[in-house]
């Protein structure tokens, strides 16, 4: 292996729920050539924002979830800023204390003491001595959140949750102890320091973050290509549901769900038809969906069509990974290649 090689920045484990990491290559390989900018509009755990930042692109990223915005800031916008000695000492001073989480998610997602940890740290990162500082320790403590909660996603009951983290009953059932389940906040987080620190490079290039609606933002921006990657209505999409803790944890309130959220079948033909009249200021417009969404293939050409005649669907079977259900259904990924004609 060569010096390249071993400094090649890689994208770190994030495990975001419907996240294109295993589609990356053929995804990228299949982008217009000679485009340099990327509006990832949304982003989720950042993966395809990441991937576009190591092929030399530009990226503007954005996501409406808070969480997910901290995750593109540190490891997309920032190219240089990592966590030291210094900083670590700062969030993990201290006593836990009884804060937002202890008060609204005890016996609900965690168990009090490690409600009162996670307000600890949360009071802490605020005295990080920048931003991007601060998105850092969100994206690693929200590493570790989701490491100690079954499946991965806030939105089980407690009862289920206290089963799950049972590491007799898991082995019983399961014949894995899943021990990582009942490990501390800060031994995930130290254990994954390093490779979220070693993620922050710079590709000389512009990056930037947004945290909003995608309908307020595709009149503001301009790159060549606009990748979509929204909710597949119809699958396991709840995004709110998923990771909305992770913004309360951050907004220090709770929140309501958020709308545009590509959920409601009835509303979604009209949402994608607001969608791709809107798009005038990207030369290119990436879509993935697959064939267990609704709307269907069809149904979505017929709706692009009535903004560009120059559209081509690759397809590729793959399917996502859910933990927590048994079957995984066969599932072929489609890639929407538009071009803007209007941009010519
Ligand atoms: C399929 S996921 C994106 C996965 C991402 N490409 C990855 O690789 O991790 C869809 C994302 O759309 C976001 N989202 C849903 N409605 C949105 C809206 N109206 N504006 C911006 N983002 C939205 C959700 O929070 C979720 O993160």
């Amino acid at each position: 292996m060569n010096s390249k090689m071993i400094n090649e920045p890689s994208y770190p484990k994030v495990n975001y729920i419907g996240n294109k990491e295993k589609l990356l290559d053929w995804l990228f390989d299949s982008l217009p050539k000679g485009t340099t900018s990327i509006f990832d509009a949304f982003s989720g755990g950042s993966s395809i924002g990441y991937e576009a930042k190591r092929r030399g692109y530009s990226v503007i990223s954005n996501d409406i979830l808070s969480i997910n915005s901290k995750l593109a800031h540190a490891l997309i916008e920032n190219s240089t800023e990592t966590l030291d000695k210094k900083d670590l000492d700062t969030i993990f001073t201290g006593e836990p204390l009884k804060g937002f989480m202890y008060k609204n998610y005890s016996e609900v997602f965690f168990f009090p003491d490690e409600c009162m940890e996670l307000d600890l740290y949360r009071k802490n990162i605020d005295k990080l001595s920048s931003e991007y500082k601060k998105s850092l320790a969100f994206s690693l403590i929200r590493r570790a959140m989701i490491r100690k909660m079954p499946y991965s996603r806030f939105n089980l009951n407690w009862d289920n949750i206290k089963q799950l983290r049972d590491e007799e009953y898991s082995y019983e059932k399961y014949k894995r102890r899943r021990a990582y389940h009942n490990e501390s906040f800060k031994s995930h987080f130290m254990k994954e320091l390093s490779v979220y620190n070693g993620a922050v490079f710079d590709n000389g290039k512009h990056h930037k973050t947004y945290n909003d609606d995608v309908f307020y933002l595709l009149d503001k921006i301009h790159a060549d290509i606009i990748y979509l990657d929204p909710p597949y209505t119809g699958t396991m999409n709840n995004y709110h549901g998923f990771y909305g803790l992770l913004d309360e944890y951050i907004a220090q309130k709770k929140l309501e769900p958020f709308s545009n959220n590509f959920r409601d079948k009835k509303s979604i033909l009209e949402l994608f038809d607001k969608l791709f009249s809107n798009l005038s200021n990207f030369k290119y417009w990436i879509l993935s969906y697959n064939n267990g969404a609704y709307p269907s293939k069809e149904e979505l050409i017929e709706i692009i069509s009535r903004y560009s005649d120059d559209i081509e669907v690759i397809e590729k079977p793959h399917n996502y990974q859910i933990t927590g259900k048994a079957k995984k259904s066969k599932n072929m990924e489609y890639l929407f290649i538009i071009k803007n004609r209007g941009l010519e």
